[in-house]
């Protein structure tokens, strides 16, 4: 199989998925609690899930699977192809907006992204491109955006960090051209991609960010857990992605006492 092979296939399946999530956003959701009431998941996030979950097993019944909901969240390691699944991002949005949130779905072969895809679906965007094959916007090839620093730009955040000012994140949000939140990991990579913000700190789970790694490193974009070494992909961490100039700048400002 080859990887535009790949490519034309995911396509396919996220188009599926797409039309469905749209459909059912026209019938009545069941909306559940996982740790709290602000953390929600409904039975389109399950169902979405295992659609990819089926289509994988059927296509390539070696690979493995990372993907947030249920028995699919945990995984011993990045060897072999591993499919990264965050079957909706933005859940809340989902449930009390109806838009601004994405599906999003990468693919890493022995710890490297390969290919990665975040589909804004109510807006029917789908960034999505990997290693050596750069980035997409629909059909349309994107550009590289500009490598401005951080008070160059709009910064986006985790609204429970900049309110509760984590690591200084005010300080931060203030030597900045302002930040912005959507609740959404997927909405906010895009920004990035479109060089409409400069940025991003969060709190964040391999799911969120995977996709979304593929493309900002395509970009040459910096990443990195927030202390400034890798990401894990196993757990819950805090979150830094930034254009070349504004990762250095955040860094400088960033306070751990
Ligand atoms: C969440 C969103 C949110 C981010 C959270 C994620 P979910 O994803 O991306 O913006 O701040 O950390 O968990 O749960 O809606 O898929
Ligand atoms: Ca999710
Ligand atoms: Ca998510």
């Amino acid at each position: 199989m080859t990887k535009e092979r790949m490519i034309i296939e995911i396509k396919e399946w996220l188009k599926e998925a797409a039309g469905y999530i749209q459909v059912s956003l026209t019938n009545q959701l069941t909306v559940s609690q996982k740790s709290g009431r602000t953390d929600l998941v409904t039975n389109i996030d399950e169902e979405t899930q295992a659609f990819f979950i089926k289509k994988i097993n059927k296509h390539y019944p070696d690979d493995r699977i990372l993907a947030e909901e249920k028995e699919f969240n945990t995984i011993d390691s990045l060897s072999g192809r591993v499919w990264i699944i965050d079957p909706i991002d933005g859940t809340m949005n989902f449930v009390m907006e109806q838009e601004n949130f994405c599906i999003m779905l990468a693919v890493f072969e022995e710890g490297i992204g390969q290919l990665g895809f975040i589909y804004d679906v109510m807006r029917d965007e789908l960034y999505w491109g990997g290693k050596d094959f750069g980035v997409f916007l629909n059909d349309q090839k994107m550009s590289t955006p500009k490598n401005l620093s951080l008070s160059e730009g709009l910064l986006g955040m985790n609204a429970y960090m900049y309110g509760e000012n984590i690591y200084s994140a005010k300080e931060i949000g203030r030597a900045s051209m302002g930040i912005r939140i959507s609740g959404c990991a997927g909405v906010e990579l895009i920004a990035m991609l479109k060089g409409n913000h400069i940025g991003y700190i969060s709190n964040l789970s391999p799911w969120d960010y995977a996709a979304g790694l593929v493309l900002l490193e395509e970009f040459g974009f910096k990443y990195s857990n927030i202390k400034g070494t890798k990401l894990s992909f196993s757990k819950r961490e805090y979150f830094l992605a930034a254009t070349p100039k504004a990762y250095e700048d955040i860094q400088k400002r960033l306070s751990f006492e």
